[in-house]
């Protein structure tokens, strides 16, 4: 039996939040908003534009499109600076036996990811020959919750929606997996990823019988 595995990718395989934060921060300083951490939390997730979105909004202030596009750029420019330095040591606890044991057993590996910078992440971390399909923020209209992302990757590996599992680290992503009629797996705090049929705090806590069991379903 067949199952699809979708991945989200920051947070989930990679701790990029923290890569994140240090961009966004000096787009903010330049702004004169204060971001701190607690505000960084709200842009898991999020797309890079909605993100700029909430910063502004905690700032209180109004610029004009063009301005936007400008730190949008900027952003990103800084943020590759990070992801260029980035190796397989950033891959998160777990991940691999997880990849690994999916791989051995013949199992659809996709990455259903809002970032448009997915695919060089998978580089740096050597792990991009794992995943059979990738949709990120490159072929996506409608950003999560809406389930779209799931949706093309179950499609671009051939199979069915309904009993797809998806492993996601935010509230969106898992309310996405929710709207698609697959099966959420929060990896991360319970209490803020309730609404996930499973949870784990991370992937060293998920193991093999568990995986065989979500596939004989
Ligand atoms: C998501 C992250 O995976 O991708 C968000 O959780 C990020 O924080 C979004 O804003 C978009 O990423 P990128 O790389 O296209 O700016
Ligand atoms: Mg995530």
């Amino acid at each position: 039996k067949k199952k699809a595995f979708i991945f989200d990718l920051d947070g989930v395989i990679v701790d990029t939040a923290k890569y994140h934060f240090l961009a966004w921060q000096k787009i903010a300083a330049q702004l004169g908003i204060d971001f701190t951490h607690e505000h960084n939390e709200q842009l898991k997730g999020v797309s890079r534009i909605r993100s700029l979105e909430i910063i502004l909004a905690i700032g209180n202030i109004t610029i004009t499109q063009e301005e936007k596009d400008n730190l949008l750029l900027k952003k990103n420019e800084d943020y590759l600076t990070y992801i260029d330095k980035m190796d397989e040591s950033e891959i998160l606890d777990g991940v691999m036996q997880v990849l690994h044991y999916l791989k051995q057993n013949n199992q659809p590996i996709a990455l259903g990811s809002a970032s448009k910078n997915a695919r060089p992440i998978l580089e740096k971390v050597k792990i991009l020959s794992y995943f059979d399909a990738i949709v990120d923020g490159n072929d996506v209209t409608n950003a999560k919750p809406d389930p779209e992302v799931f949706v093309q990757a179950a499609k671009k590996l051939n199979m069915p929606s309904e009993g797809a599992i998806v492993f996601e680290d935010s509230v969106a992503g898992v309310q996405a997996a929710n709207a698609a009629q697959m099966v959420s797996v929060g990896i991360g705090e319970k209490a803020v990823l309730h609404e996930a049929h499973y949870n784990f705090n991370n992937f060293t806590e998920i193991d093999t019988t568990f995986l065989q069991n979500l596939v004989n379903k």
